[in-house]
C-alpha cells in the first residue's frame, strides 16, 4: 500500500501555511521538535473541553480520562511494538531519565560502573553522570570516532566489566544523524548482567521501533519529535517496573505504569500523543484507523505503522541525499556525520567557513524562510570532539512534510551565504 503523498501530508499541518517575509516557512527544525497535524490539538482540545478530570473516580469524566490515558498507552505500545502496561508518560524524556537514574541509583554502590557515550544528547549522559556524585559510581565512556561520526564500538568489550550496572546508549544521534546498531551492544551488556537504556528520541520519527529487537531494558522517546505534543515516554520491561525502587509518594499507585508517573500527568498530552500515532498510521491507511489490541505490535494500527515506516525511510533518505549532494558541492561548507550511502537518520549538520552558525541560521530564516536550528543541540561532547565548541553547527532536519523544493531552497541559501559572507 502506498504512503500518502507529501502534498497530502502537508495539507494536514496548519503550521505549513505560515509565511516569513516573502517565503512560505520551510521547517527544518524537526530534530528539536516537529509541527503537529490538525488532529493533535483537536484531540487535546476535545479532552480539555469535554472530559477534563482526574482519574480513579466514580463519575463519567473521570472514567473518560482513564480511557484516554489507556488509549495513549495502547497507541505508544503500537509505535514501539510493546505492551500498553509497559508505557510510562512524563513531561519529557530528560525528566523521565533523571527519575529512572534516581531509581536505579538507589541500587548502586561505590565502585559500580555505568557506560555512556560521547555521541549522545546529554539527556542520556548527565542523569547517569549524576550518580557518580550521588552514589560514587564510576562512569566509562564509549568514544566517538570524529572522522566517521560513529561510536568506536570495538572499545565496548573492554569497557564492560563485572561491576557494569547500566549501559546508556543512543539509537540515533540528533547532532550527526548517526544510527547506532544498539542490539548487539545491548545483548552483550545484558549477558554480562548490566541493564541497558536506549535513547530513541531521534530514532522514533524516522524508523519503525520494535523494542524486543533492541534487547534493552528501557527505551525513551518524545512525542513532540514525532508530530505530537510536548511529552516524554519511557518503555520499561514489566518485571522491572514492579521491582524498581522508584521515588514516589506514599499513597500513589504501586502497580503498573502509574507507579512511575509521579503526580498528575498531562492527560491532554496523552490524548495528543495517541492522535499523533493515529495520524502516522493513517498515512499508510488513507484513513484514521485505530488500534484494537496491543500485544507486541499485532494490532491493525501496528501493521499500518510497519507500512508507513517502510515507505518513509526511502523517501526521507532521498531528500537527505539531495541535501547532502547540494551542500557538499558548495566551497567552504563542511558536512558532519555519515554520508547518505550509510544507513543514517535524515538529519544533516554543517558549518560555513567564516560565518557563525547563528548567522547562517538567521539569514536562512530571513531571506529564504528556512528555519534551521544552530548550536550544540545538547550534544555538547560531540561539538567538543569535532572542534565546534562553543558555536556548534547548523542543523537541517528532514521531516515527514519536507519537500525537494524546500531542500533546494536551503542549498541555494547556503550557497549564497557561503559565497557572500555578510
Ligand atoms: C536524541 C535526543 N535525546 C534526548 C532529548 C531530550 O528530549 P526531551 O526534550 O524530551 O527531554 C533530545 C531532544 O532534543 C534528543 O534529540
Amino acid at each position: 500500500m502506498a504512503l500518502a503523498t507529501t502534498d497530502q501530508i502537508r495539507s494536514r499541518f496548519p503550521a505549513l501555511r505560515r509565511t516569513h517575509g516573502s517565503n512560505p516557512v520551510a521547517y527544518f527544525d524537526g530534530p528539536g521538535g516537529t509541527q503537529v497535524p490538525g488532529e493533535v490539538p483537536v484531540a487535546m482540545a476535545d479532552y480539555l473541553f469535554n472530559r477534563n478530570a482526574n482519574a480513579h473516580w466514580a463519575f463519567p469524566t473521570s472514567a473518560e480520562t482513564e480511557r484516554v490515558r489507556h488509549q495513549a498507552r495502547e497507541a505508544m505500545a503500537d509505535l514501539l511494538s510493546a505492551r500498553a502496561d509497559e508505557i510510562v508518560f512524563g513531561p519529557n524524556m530528560t525528566t523521565l531519565t533523571y527519575q529512572l537514574s534516581r531509581a536505579l541509583g538507589r541500587e548502586m554502590s561505590p565502585g559500580d560502573e555505568i557506560i555512556v557515550t560521547e555521541l549522545d544528547h546529554h539527556a542520556n549522559v548527565d542523569p547517569w553522570r549524576a550518580l557518580a556524585v550521588e552514589r560514587g559510581v564510576a562512569i566509562r565512556t564509549i568514544p566517538l570516532i570524529p572522522e566517521t561520526g560513529t561510536l568506536d564500538l570495538e572499545r565496548f568489550p573492554e569497557l564492560l566489566g563485572p561491576r557494569t550496572r547500566l549501559v546508556a546508549l543512543g539509537a540515533a544521534s540528533n547532532a550527526l544523524g548517526t544510527l547506532t546498531d544498539v542490539a548487539p551492544v545491548a545483548r552483550m551488556a545484558r549477558e554480562a548482567g548490566a541493564r541497558v537504556f536506549i535513547d530513541a528520541v531521534h530514532l522514533a520519527p524516522h524508523r519503525r521501533i520494535r523494542v524486543g529487537e533492541f534487547h534493552c531494558d528501557f527505551l525513551a522517546c518524545s512525542p513532540y519529535k514525532f508530530y505530537g505534543p510536548h511529552m516524554g515516554v519511557l518503555w520499561l520491561r514489566s518485571e522491572l517496573l514492579e521491582g524498581l525502587d522508584v521515588p514516589k509518594l506514599e499513597p500513589a499507585p504501586n502497580e503498573g505504569p502509574e507507579r512511575f508517573e509521579s503526580g498528575t500527568v498531562s492527560a491532554e498530552g496523552m490524548a495528543g500523543t495517541a492522535a499523533a500515532v493515529d495520524f502516522l498510521a493513517s498515512l499508510a491507511a488513507g484513513g484514521g484507523s485505530k488500534g484494537e489490541h496491543h500485544h507486541g505490535g499485532s494490532s491493525p494500527r501496528a501493521a499500518l505503522l510497519d507500512e508507513l515506516f517502510s515507505a518513509l525511510v526511502p523517501r526521507e533518505g532521498a531528500l537527505l541525499e539531495r541535501l547532502w549532494d547540494g551542500l557538499s558541492s558548495i566551497p567552504g561548507v563542511r558536512l558532519y556525520g555519515p554520508p547518505p550511502t550509510e544507513d543514517r537518520a535524515p538529519t544533516l549538520s554543517f558549518t560555513v567557513e567564516g560565518v557563525s552558525p547563528r548567522d547562517v541560521s538567521s539569514r536562512l530564516a530571513d531571506e529564504w524562510g528556512a528555519f534551521l536550528s544552530h548550536g550544540d543541540f545538547y550534544a555538547a561532547t560531540v561539538m567538543r570532539r569535532l572542534g565546534r565548541h562553543p558555536d556548534g553547527m547548523v542543523r537541517a532536519g528532514i521531516s515527514i512534510y519536507t519537500t525537494p523544493e524546500e531542500v533546494d531552497r536551503v542549498v541555494e541559501g547556503v550557497g549564497i551565504i557561503a559565497g557572500r559572507p555578510a
